[in-house]
């Protein structure tokens, strides 16, 4: 079974075709990561978990869930990430959590996608030309994944230094308290109060009020309401302004 956590859609497009190729099941967590649904899943087939990364590891709230959930059937865990170009140390931490519940960590792929974090001006934004060209490579890349898990192999990763370990720990914690407040979301007159961005909040961090979005504390920063506003209608700050708004939908076809 293919599960998988999507914020703007790059972890979905990858679940998706590697469920497509192994002929399994595909589970979006979204709904029971919101509700905090941790009833048992079961599959014969191994369990291939897909997550974005933020700030060097798997978001917070589906490694909380992750911790609480339980499977049952096969005993096998594979992970696939997606991130900007650097996973950290994700899979590491993946590992942990299955060999605690007493399940087998299968390894885990890494997947150079478009990075959606645009409340951050760290970055400069990529050009079409490289979102379609990292879109494109990542879609070939999902053969050999799906490959590997349909043979029962381990997938393999790029070798996690300890120094990234022990910077990574503290200071992911650290950068998510103080870079991440909510203060900075706000709507433009192009909102519509459909309470789209309220539905997708994955930790419900958004309340509507007279028919406008609240941000309630610090959030994941996920990106999930500016990504999937259908009248592009959220800003974050002055820093989102005149940047495209993150979704994978705009690079597909269809
Ligand atoms: C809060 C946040 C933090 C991120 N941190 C990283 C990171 O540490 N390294 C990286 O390469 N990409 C990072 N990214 C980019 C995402 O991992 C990447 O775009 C991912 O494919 C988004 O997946 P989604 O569209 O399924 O939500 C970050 C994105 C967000 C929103």
């Amino acid at each position: 079974m293919v599960l998988y956590y999507s914020a703007t859609g790059n972890t979905a497009f990858i679940a998706r075709l590697i469920s497509e190729k192994l002929g399994d099941e595909l589970l979006d967590l979204s709904e029971r990561v919101k509700t905090g649904d941790t009833s048992v899943i079961s599959s014969e087939r191994p369990f291939v978990i897909c997550s974005p990364v933020y700030v060097c590891e798997m978001p917070f709230f589906l490694r909380d869930w992750l911790k609480k959930v339980s499977f049952s059937g096969s005993r096998d865990v594979y992970f696939i990430f997606t991130s900007g170009g650097y996973a950290g140390i994700s899979g590491s931490l993946a590992k942990g959590i299955i060999r605690r519940k007493g399940m087998h960590y299968m390894g885990h792929a890494e997947f150079k996608m478009p990075r959606n974090y645009i409340a951050s001006n760290t970055y400069p934004e990529l050009e079409r030309e490289e979102i379609l060209r990292r879109i494109s490579t990542s879609r070939d890349k999902t053969d050999e994944a799906a490959e590997c898990i349909r043979k029962g192999e381990r997938l393999r990763a790029r070798y996690v230094f300890l120094f990234e370990k022990i910077i990574t720990l503290p200071f992911t914690p650290i950068w998510i308290k103080l870079k991440q407040p909510s203060k900075d979301f706000h709507t433009t007159e192009k909102c519509i109060g459909c309470g789209k961005c309220a539905k997708v909040c994955p930790i419900n961090n958004i309340r509507m009020e007279n028919k406008r979005p609240v941000w309630i504390k610090s959030c994941a920063h996920c990106m999930a309401c500016i990504g999937n506003c259908p009248t592009e209608a959220i800003e974050y700050g002055n820093i989102t302004q005149h940047k495209v708004k993150y979704n994978i939908r705009k690079y597909l076809d269809n």
